[in-house]
């Protein structure tokens, strides 16, 4: 069996590359549901209702294990599906999240200011401040909505002065805040890692969460061996998306790093 990573659109493909790097011995197979995406905007609902049915699809091509590589999706969709949806439907296989990861090891290196930058949906749900305070209640919580960071991504800006100046508005609070750490809560923001840093300053501590999903989940498959030794390891890639262009293929090749052929399917 193979482990499943969705995203929201093809922004999971950066996680997806940190995985592999970790962990290239298993079979994966990506979906991207690029038709729909942006996710961030969305009521709950909505995001619960394609969330579940991308769940559906990978396990339908033999997944055992999904990574929702999506904030926004973990945010609002994942509790509902392991408590409600998995159970009834697929017992025996498991959905994990991006959140839990990064905030076990947020709170490990901060020393009690943590911000969080996500789309509109992640930070109104507060997963990340819910989750922070069942670890660690003490903590403060700094979040900011940065909404229009995902479009400047995808129309690769990053280098661009008008980046810099978003950027510059939307973590100005967090520095006045003197948060120690920031958490980067969504796909897109590893490829904006280093003029955040260099925004920021060296004092505060920017998390990537494509490592540190990697690490959390080679962890997870040591501890839970009945997993791991169903999974195939025949180093199989399989890419899929919701729409197809030859802008999307060159999309994904950039942010994945390597030569991929996407395949587009129909989600419902
Ligand atoms: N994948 C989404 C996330 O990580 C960003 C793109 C979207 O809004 O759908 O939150």
């Amino acid at each position: 069996m193979k482990i499943g990573i969705f995203d929201s659109g093809l922004g999971g493909l950066i996680i997806l590359q940190e995985i592999i790097k970790q962990l290239p011995q298993y079979d994966y197979v990506y979906l991207g549901d690029n038709a729909r995406t942006p996710y961030g905007n969305r009521s709950q609902e909505v995001i619960y209702d394609f969330t579940r049915q991308a769940v559906d699809f990978l396990f339908k091509k033999d997944c055992q294990l999904i990574i929702i590589a999506c904030n926004t999706a973990s945010a609002e969709a994942l509790r509902k599906i392991q408590q409600q949806w998995l159970p009834k439907n697929y017992p025996d296989r498991r959905v994990l999240g991006v959140i839990r990861p990064v905030v076990e090891k947020a709170v490990e290196v901060s020393g009690g200011k943590i911000g969080v930058i996500g789309t509109k949906a992640t930070i109104n749900s507060q997963a990340y401040i819910k989750e922070i305070a069942k670890l660690k209640s003490e903590i403060e919580v700094i979040q900011q909505a940065t909404p229009l960071l995902v479009p400047l991504v995808e129309e690769g800006w990053q280098k661009s002065a008008i980046n810099r100046k978003i950027l510059r508005k939307y973590l100005r609070p967090l520095k006045l805040s003197k948060i120690d750490t920031l958490i980067l809560g969504c796909t897109h923001y590893p490829i904006l890692y280093k003029p955040i840093q260099s925004i920021v300053g060296k004092r505060i501590k920017v998390l990537h969460s494509g490592q540190i999903v990697a690490e959390s989940l080679a962890d997870y498959l040591v501890r839970h061996p009945e997993i791991e030794e169903k999974l195939d390891k025949k180093i199989n890639y399989k890419f899929f998306v919701t729409d197809w262009s030859e802008h999307y293929q060159k999309l994904g090749q950039t942010w994945f790093g390597k030569d991929i052929k996407f395949e587009k399917v129909e989600l419902r």
